[in-house]
């Protein structure tokens, strides 16, 4: 008689994260899990750093797991693989543009690199796909940028366009370049601001819904995800960052830019 494989078994888990420590070509199937969206910077494979190496076939993988997902990438990334996310069964519905507050990269050939990339991908029937585009006050403020100002004392404002009525209550969708300061001296070399992530996890994922990230590096979706009322499953496969994971996410730490 044979007997099916054990699951996987948790490095480390509160009840609402999850953590798995390994490849995640090996933990996903393995596990057998759906969640409401992927959230995830896979390694783009362009530094030398020792886990910068592009996992063949997760694109796959990831979907299999759900069927809408943010990812994090280079344009140069997205250009090389977008056959392999294609091949899986994504389409993509829209990219947004992280802008930092510094650059990496110091080639003198080319502009300084201040931005990253996320594109949202879905698989299937789009009006099937959760999508809850965040709405912030006010305008534009290109000294704020994310933060939109409202004085306090307007109300909202009403009015009729042709035979439609309208109330104006001030909020604005959320912009498709955000600004956020980069994190330094974190845990992670390419680490992800927590407010960078919040809206993306809250457009893709319904409130109590799962958030999974193949990727996980420091921990910094399962911590946005936390924050944000949703449940998150993480895989990293360096077991010295499911270390940094368990700690930062025990000490329930926020995740506040230098
Ligand atoms: C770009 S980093 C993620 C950084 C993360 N978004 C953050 O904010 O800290 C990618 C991570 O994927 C991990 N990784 C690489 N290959 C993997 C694989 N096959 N399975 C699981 N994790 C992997 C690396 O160790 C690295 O920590």
């Amino acid at each position: 008689m044979t007997t099916a494989p054990a699951a996987p078994a948790p490095y480390w888990s509160d009840g609402q994260v999850t953590l798995y420590h390994g490849d995640m070509r090996e933990i996903l199937p393995a596990l057998g899990i759906t969640a409401d969206a992927v959230v995830t910077d896979p390694p783009f494979g362009e530094t030398a750093l020792a886990w910068d190496r592009w996992p063949d076939g997760w694109p796959t993988i990831a979907a299999a797991a759900a069927r809408s997902m943010w990812c994090f990438g280079s344009m140069r990334m997205f250009l090389a693989r977008h056959g392999e996310f294609e091949a899986a069964g994504w389409r993509m519905s829209q990219d947004i543009v992280w802008e930092k507050h510094n650059g990496s990269g110091f080639a003198a050939d080319r502009f300084k690199r201040v931005h990253e990339h996320a594109l949202h991908w879905y698989r299937g029937d789009w009006s099937g796909v959760h999508h809850n585009t965040p709405r912030i006050p006010g305008e534009y403020d290109p000294k704020g940028r994310t933060r939109g100002r409202r004085r306090p004392d307007r109300a909202d404002h009403a009015g009729q366009i042709a035979a439609i009525d309208y109330v104006d209550d001030g909020l604005r969708l959320a912009r498709s370049v955000q600004y956020h300061r980069s994190v330094r001296r974190g845990l992670h070399p390419t680490e992800k601001p927590v407010p960078l992530l919040l809206p993306l996890i809250t457009y893709a994922c319904p409130p109590g819904g799962t958030v999974l990230d193949p990727f996980a590096g420091s921990g910094s979706t399962l911590d946005a995800a936390r924050q944000s009322g949703r449940r998150a499953i993480g895989v990293e496969a360096n077991e010295a960052y499911c270390e940094a994971i368990a700690s930062r996410l025990a000490q329930g730490a926020l995740d506040i830019p230098a």
